[in-house]
């Protein structure tokens, strides 16, 4: 297996909480130098001192994803300090839980400029600069299978992860001859801030009931499919969206 991940530099986007900085801890640990990446910069200083004291390399920036401008400086600050980052992993979403009739422009305009919008922005601005310096990387675009399959009170972040899946799939397609690959993750449910309170809501325990494995998933889940997108282990793998879900959309309809 082509796992060997030491010189790599990653970049992941909504670091400071969840599965983000799950994904964080999960690459340091496998040798590759990660850039943790958040709106704010002391939310991320705990967590980049801890994954220092384990002998990990790891830095923190500021990145807000929905800003253009954020997005370009934060990537000017990280290819003058440490290159170009050759693993992006963008991550940082946001949900409105709301039915589709109380969701308003605002709500929309958060959701799909973070989930859909901010990954754009990220994986593009990376896109240049390894182009430019002609090196190949790995793009892992953090979907969900809302993406795939849909549920209520959740129209805008459905869509926005829709359009994610698509996105990954035009860019591979696009950036396949530069040597960049771009995959999704689809996660099922796993408790974060994000969700918490409605998973262990009744409503919460009824969908875990029609999860074919019977769980929720626990951010570890996600390891094995995180390192084998950004390896070589997956080195002809471009376009693929892989779900992790315990069979949630295989679920009987
Ligand atoms: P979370 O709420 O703990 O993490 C989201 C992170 O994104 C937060 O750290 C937040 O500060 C950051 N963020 C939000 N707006 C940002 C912006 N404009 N710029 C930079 N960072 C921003 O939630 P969780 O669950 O860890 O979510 C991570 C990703 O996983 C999201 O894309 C989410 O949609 C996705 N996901 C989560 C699932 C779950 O069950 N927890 C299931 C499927 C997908």
């Amino acid at each position: 297996m082509r796992t060997d991940l030491s010189g790599r530099l990653a970049l992941v986007t909504g670091a400071s909480s969840g599965l983000g900085r799950h994904f964080a801890a999960t690459l340091a640990a496998a040798g590759v130098h990660v850039l943790l990446a958040a709106r704010r910069l002391d939310r991320l200083e705990t967590d980049v001192a801890a994954l220092a004291a384990t002998g990990a390399r790891a830095g923190a920036v500021e990145l807000d994803v929905t800003d253009a401008a954020s997005v370009t400086r934060a990537f000017d600050r990280i290819e003058t300090a440490w290159g170009v980052p050759d693993i992006v992993v963008n991550n940082a979403g946001v949900a409105v839980s709301r039915p589709a009739l109380g969701q308003d422009e605002a709500a929309w305009d958060q959701v799909v400029d973070t989930n859909l919008k901010g990954a754009w922005l990220v994986a593009t601005e990376a896109a240049r600069r390894l182009v430019a310096a002609k090196r190949g990387g790995s793009v892992v675009n953090v979907a969900s299978i809302l993406g795939e399959r849909v549920g209520k009170a959740v129209a805008p972040y459905c869509a926005s992860k829709a359009g994610l899946l698509h996105l990954t799939k035009a860019l591979a397609l696009e950036w396949a001859e530069h040597g960049i690959r771009v995959n999704a993750l689809a996660p099922g449910y796993i408790a974060t801030d994000l969700n918490r309170d409605f998973l262990a809501s009744e409503a919460g325990q009824r969908l875990m009931a029609r999860v074919p494995q019977r769980r929720f998933g626990r951010p570890e889940d996600l390891d094995g499919p995180l390192l084998l997108l950004v390896s070589d282990a997956g080195a002809y793998m471009t376009g693929s969206v892989i779900a992790v879900d315990g069979g949630h959309l295989v679920s009987s309809l």
